[in-house]
């Protein structure tokens, strides 16, 4: 076969490849403390992965180095064919806000705001100028996570569960590539990890890649893969499709 012949179809093999984050050999040490120790994984594009682990174990780390909030120390991170080791300042600040969406355990929601203003605020800093727009899509949004009632109450007057769906709320409005979520149901009851863990579910049916660090074996296992680590190691990796 010619040189040309071999070029097209390993162009064809990259095209045709459904992975969406590939991580070579990564580390990354605090101090003399080992966080992670080479790890390697691949993530298939809008599947659900859980990460699972004692405390301690990296899972923290690990979504942090994909959002770009901390860098390996050696290894590669590759994501939607751009390698995150390469970005400057700019690229890192234009990936967090076009490809990133995160949601935490804590919350982070700003209390002097109400719950449009709090999903907002990522279009506020993309610069997104058409407030007419902002509307529509924030509207849609609270619908789709069950809030639209909610539009104008203060982060106070909202149960936990309304919480979390307030910030997944503001981590969709984006539409990221992929959504990282750090015990997005640590904080809440049963019935409400339930529907948080649906609504999650959901976004990998429009074309968002899910991430998202549990210590509930059953919410694990409500994804398409579990990955358990273990002193920055992974030690197992479960296919549950
Ligand atoms: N910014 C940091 N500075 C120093 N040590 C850190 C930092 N972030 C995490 N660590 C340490 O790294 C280890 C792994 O942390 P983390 O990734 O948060 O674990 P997990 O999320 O699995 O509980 C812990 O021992 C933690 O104390
Ligand atoms: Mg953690």
């Amino acid at each position: 076969m010619g040189r040309y012949c071999l070029f097209l179809l390993s162009c064809r093999g990259e095209e045709m490849d459904n992975t969406i984050i590939r991580i070579n050999g990564i580390s990354k040490h605090f101090g003399k403390q080992q966080v992670l120790d080479k790890l390697t994984l691949d993530v298939e594009k809008n599947t659900m992965t859980s990460i699972t682990g004692a405390s301690g174990s990296g899972k923290t780390t690990l979504l942090n180095i994909i959002g770009t909030l901390e860098k390996a120390d050696e290894g590669k991170v590759m994501v939607d064919g751009s390698d995150l080791t390469g970005f400057d300042r700019k690229a890192v600040c234009e990936y967090r806000n076009r490809m990133i969406g995160f949601v935490f355990q804590a919350f982070y929601l700003e209390p002097a705001f109400d719950v449009y203003r709090n999903i907002e605020v990522p279009l506020l800093i993309r610069n997104d100028k058409d407030k007419k727009d902002h509307k529509e899509l924030i509207t849609k949004i609270l619908s789709e996570v069950g809030l639209e009632s909610k539009i104008h109450a203060k982060v106070h007057e909202l149960s936990g569960g309304e919480q979390q769906r307030v910030c997944i709320a503001r981590a969709l409005v984006g539409s990221p590539k992929i959504l990282l979520c750090d015990e997005p149901c640590g904080n809440l009851d049963s019935a409400n990890s339930r529907n948080i863990i649906r609504l999650l579910r959901e976004q990998t049916r429009r074309d968002t890649t899910v991430i998202m660090v549990t210590h509930s074996r059953e919410d694990a296992e409500c994804s398409d893969r579990i990955v358990s680590l273990s002193d920055g190691r992974i030690v197992d990796d479960k296919d549950l499709r």
